[in-house]
Formats: C-alpha cells, structure tokens, sequence
C-alpha cells in the first residue's frame, strides 16, 4: 500500500476527528513531510482535510469520495472480488479489456471517479464528470454458453435498479435494453463487452461496464444531454458511493453466482418501463415506429409494427426510443 494511502486510511478511521502528522509519521515510519505531501495528494484528489498548525490533520465524513478501502468496508463477498480505484480514467471498459487480455481473473474490478472516454452501446460516449456518478467495469470469465452472455446485461440492470431501490427508496426503471430510468430520464448505462474463442464459441471474457448519475455533475450536463439525462440526488450523503458499489456487488455475486435465467427474465421484463409504450426502432439508417407488446423469457422485446407485423427484437444492433 502506498503512503498516501496509508495516510488516508489513518484519517478515514479518524474521520472527523483531529490527528497530529507527527503521530501518522510515527505509526508509519516515514518523514512529516512524506505525509504532508500525501495530505496534498489526497486534496487533490477532492477529499475535504482540515489542517491545523497545532492540532494536524483531519478528514471531514461529509466526503462521498470513492475508495479501495471504503468501498470494502461494506463488500460481503470480498473472496470474489479484486477491487481497483483510480481517479481519473480514459474509461474503465477500456482498461479492463487490456486486465482481460493479460490474463485478469474473473471478479476484478475497475472503479473510477472520473472517465475522459467514457463509451456507451453504438461508439456513443458516456458522460462520466468528476465526482459525481459512480464508472466501473467487472471482469467475468463465465462458463456457460455464449448464448446465455446477453442475460447478463438484462442481470446488470435489475442489479442496478434493486441497489438503488434498496438504499435510496426509489423506483428506477430498465428501458431496453440496458438503460436506467428515473421519472423518464437516464440515469444509467450499462455497457457489455464479451470475447469469444471463434473454434467452440465458449465465453473467454465479458466485461460489464456500469456508470450511474448519482449528483448533479459539477458543471450540469451538456446542453444535448439536458432533456434525456438526469441525475439522482441532490446533496451528497457521506460514504454514499462507497456504499453503493459495495452493495451493487453484492448484489451482482447474488445473482450471477446463481445464474436463474426464469428469474432474471421475469425480473427484468417486471422492471421494464416500454411494455404498451410505442417506441421507434432505431436500427442503422432505419427508423421504425412499433408498439411493444411484450418482453419474452429471453428478454427479447415482442412488438408489433405500423404495418400490423409482429416482429422480436434482440438487442444487437437496435436500439429504442419511447415516444408515448
Ligand atoms: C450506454 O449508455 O450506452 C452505456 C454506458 C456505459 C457506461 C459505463 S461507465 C463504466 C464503463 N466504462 C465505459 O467506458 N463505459 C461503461
């Protein structure tokens, strides 16, 4: 473990209250000023220090700053799970497919408060400011068929929305395929990534990318984003994000350690918000308009076109807009 974060674990167990740098020299062995710069770091990162001349150093529990240590702090299934945080990333998908290609085991995962690259489905990009959403990716190495890989984008959003049920009292919504939706507003994608060995088609690796609007980025949302994305909360609550993931984990383990294919799907399609809705298709360069009728056990979407056509929709290269 580096000093800094070292020095962040005295503080964060000291939280609000005062600690001298002597003393944190002391316990760590190192020079004050070796922990004056990790203090400076960390301030750097966005944690909220108090220095004071005569008194030290104090870390404010108002933080909502996201930690290899906080976050395990509420993880059950520590055995699974290899936690890695960054600040800032070009976009945790990204690096994770390099984790996977190196031989990265199943469970790690790649946490980031920040993405400059962020991806969605379709080469779009994904918002992900400093700070205020929570941008991460696990890595899975499955051994069911590959056939079965699509039901874990349909587990991640019903992982997503019961976590934020669960902790915060509200009722997101999924719009397939992976999207998160709160009162008609995204407030969450999900993107997943899989490799397959082309001889007997078994899973090599999937990677399941989450980013999650959690408060009001720092500078709003882009002006083309304004009508379309939305956020969850308004004032931070201390060690939220920390919480969440952990919970979003655990909650991922619970259901893909069982893996319940009638489960899930009937899950997913009680979550859905585009079931009786008319949505367009939007499929390449075609837009088609379409009532949607149903979800099926593979949580394919059943719907039937202007022209009375009954169609089923596999997320592949379609993606939807509600328009009633
Ligand atoms: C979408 O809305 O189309 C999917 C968005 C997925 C965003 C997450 S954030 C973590 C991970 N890293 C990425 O670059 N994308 C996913």
């Amino acid at each position: 473990m580096s000093i800094k974060n070292k020095v962040f674990t005295i503080l964060n167990s000291n939280s609000d209250t005062f600690i001298s740098g002597n003393d944190i020299a002391k316990i760590l062995n190192v020079t004050r000023s070796a922990i004056w710069k990790a203090i400076k770091s960390l301030e750097l990162d966005g944690y909220e220090i108090i220095s004071s001349t005569n008194k030290g150093y104090m870390l404010l529990n108002s933080n909502d700053m996201l930690s290899k240590d906080g976050i395990e702090k509420f993880l059950d299934n520590k055995n699974f799970y290899n936690l890695i945080v960054h600040s800032t990333v070009t976009s945790t998908n990204d690096l994770m497919k390099d984790i996977a290609i190196k031989g990265g085991n199943e469970g790690t995962v790649l946490i980031s408060s920040n993405q400059t690259k962020g991806r969605g489905r379709f080469g779009r990009s994904f918002y992900s400011p400093k700070d205020t959403g929570i941008y991460f990716s696990i890595l899975l190495r499955p051994s069911f068929e590959a056939i079965n890989s699509t039901f874990i984008t349909s587990m991640s959003g019903i992982v997503v929305c019961n976590t934020l049920k669960n902790n915060l009292n509200i009722e997101p919504k999924i719009k397939w395929v992976n999207d998160i939706f709160l009162a008609s507003k995204k407030i969450s994608g999900i993107l997943t990534e899989a490799s397959f060995t082309i001889e007997n088609f078994d899973v090599d690796y999937i990677i399941v990318g989450i980013g999650i609007n959690i408060y009001k980025p720092n500078e709003g949302f882009p002006l083309d984003m304004n009508d379309t994305a939305s956020y969850i909360l308004e004032n931070k609550i201390p060690d939220l994000r920390n919480r969440l993931l952990a919970n979003m984990l655990d909650e991922f383990y619970k259901y893909y350690s069982s893996f319940d294919l009638t489960k899930i799907s009937t899950e997913y399609k009680n979550l859905s918000c585009v079931i009786g809705k008319k949505i367009l298709i939007l499929e390449k360069n075609m837009t088609i308009s379409a009532l949607v009728n149903d979800i099926d056990e593979q949580c394919r979407l059943i719907v039937t076109l202007e022209s009375g056509e009954r169609k089923i929709l596999s997320s592949g290269e379609i993606s939807v807009k509600i328009i009633d």
